[in-house]
């Protein structure tokens, strides 16, 4: 039924709008208000955006009630199991798996941008030594755009494409210096002949004096946690990128943008957050006081890495991770860490636990990634670093989306206003 509409009427005027519904290929249909200010006179109000579309997209699909998540159409837990990072990067960027040959060039131009222009590796001496990453990232990744004018014009495809490349395959080679900034070492050049994720690995923990060699158990999980990470439709920092892209703004400023969103705790700094949690909680005989804090309405403690927006059922991600996370432990020998026992208990109380299991609130994906990130030997304050590199194949699909779309319009939301009506200025001796 390609007509359907939806009627509102005002009860209080008797007026009548009849709203066209858009048609989904899976999920819930979406009713179109674009006339609806403009007819009825109304704005819509939805803080958080919990029933709000604000875009269409072909890229990912995800339902929260069966805990299912789709990067253009194949199922999470295939790509998880078959594909790799740079193979599912493809797929995001182009809309289909790549054949060999197409593979192979793709890899080879993303690791043929890797490196960093000279100039721009002295911006990371001018930060503080204890800076955290993720503030360089957001400062680093935003200057891109002062080196790499050459594809900056958004309206040009090539450009676009380029900077999507320059994004994706600079992303690690920025967060490895970051990181070598905070601890006083001396910057990795890439190596072409290390995948994606080894390369970062070499960038992050090899050193001039010594031969490095990443364990493949290692790159294993990462490229895994990266697949994971690389989308999830329109969450708090994609959607920031695709407002701050609406405007015209360079790829490179949109991403930076994508960022500092990405940083709060409440969405890719919770793999940070669980870690200093657990930390905090210390011991197991400490988790029945942790737990009555986060039930308690009026103690702002939460159980970091656990609930989701949108997964009420159980995050799919978590449990391809959470194998991973197991795997990882036992593989690498850090199963009898207190750490990772007081995090495998606080797990298993809290998904027994009545005030946990009535509101749904599972581990979710960043419960297990800063529990393996810590097992890799990653500090935690580069957690939300490693999110970010995975994620930037996400905002630069998304981003491309949106400004190959015919009718893009600069994203403008309104206001309920709820402020003073019209007064007249006192001057300050009659106030
Ligand atoms: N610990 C304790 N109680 C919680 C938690 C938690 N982690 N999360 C939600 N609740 C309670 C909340 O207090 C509310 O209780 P009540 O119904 O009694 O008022 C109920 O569960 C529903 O929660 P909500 O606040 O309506 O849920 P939300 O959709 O607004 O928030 C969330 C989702 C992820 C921000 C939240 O669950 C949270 O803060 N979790 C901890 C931070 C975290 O792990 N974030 C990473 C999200 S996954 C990564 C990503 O995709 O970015």
């Amino acid at each position: 039924m390609d007509e359907h509409t939806l009627t509102i009427t005002d009860n209080k005027t008797g007026q009548q709008i009849e709203l066209p519904v858009r048609k989904a290929t899976q999920g819930p249909d979406a009713v179109d208000i674009g006339h609806f200010f403009r007819e009825m006179g109304y704005l819509t109000y939805d803080p958080g955006f919990l029933s709000t579309a604000s875009c269409h997209s072909k890229l990912t699909y995800l339902d929260g009630k069966q805990g299912m998540l789709m990067y253009r159409g194949y199922p999470i837990e295939q790509l998880a199991e078959h594909s790799n990072f740079i193979e599912v990067a493809h797929l995001m960027m182009y809309g289909e798996l790549p054949q060999q040959q197409q593979l192979d060039n793709f890899s080879d131009i993303i690791v043929h941008h890797s490196m960093l222009n000279e100039a721009l590796k002295s911006f990371f001496r001018g930060f503080y030594h204890d800076a955290h990453p993720m503030a360089i990232m957001v400062g680093v990744v935003g200057s891109l755009s002062a080196f790499y004018h050459d594809s900056t014009d958004i309206s040009n495809p090539r450009h676009r494409e380029i900077a999507a490349h320059r994004l994706i395959a600079k992303m690690p080679s920025i967060a490895a210096a970051s990181y070598k900034h905070s601890i006083g070492e001396p910057q990795v050049y890439p190596d072409n002949s290390l995948s994606y994720v080894g390369n970062l690995l070499h960038m992050m923990f090899s050193v001039p004096c010594e031969q490095f060699q990443a364990d493949p158990v290692a790159e294993k999980a990462l490229d895994l946690i990266f697949i994971l990470h690389i989308d999830h439709e329109q969450n708090a920092s994609t959607s920031t990128v695709r407002l701050a892209g609406s405007s015209g703004a360079n790829p490179f400023a949109c991403i930076a943008s994508g960022i500092a969103a990405l940083w709060g705790p409440a969405h890719g700094g919770a793999n940070e957050a669980v870690l200093s949690m657990l930390e905090k909680i210390g011991d197991v005989k400490n988790i029945p006081g942790y737990l009555a804090r986060a039930k308690d309405r009026d103690d702002p403690f939460r159980l970091m890495g656990f609930g989701h927006r949108v997964y009420k059922n159980y995050d799919p991600r978590a449990r391809i991770i959470r194998k991973m996370c197991h795997e990882v432990l036992s593989k690498l020998g850090n199963d009898s860490d207190p750490l990772f026992e007081l995090a495998l208990r606080l797990e298993e109380i809290a998904l027994n636990d009545e005030y946990f299991i009535e509101r749904k609130l599972y581990p979710n994906v960043d419960f297990y990634s800063g529990l393996i990130y810590k097992a890799l030997g990653i500090p935690t304050n580069m957690f939300t670093v490693m999110f970010s590199i995975a994620r930037t194949v996400g905002w630069v699909a998304q981003w491309m989306e949106m400004i190959s779309e015919k009718n893009q319009r600069i994203g403008r939301p309104r206001q309920l206003y709820i402020g003073p009506t019209k007064r007249d200025y006192v001057p300050i001796g009659n106030r």
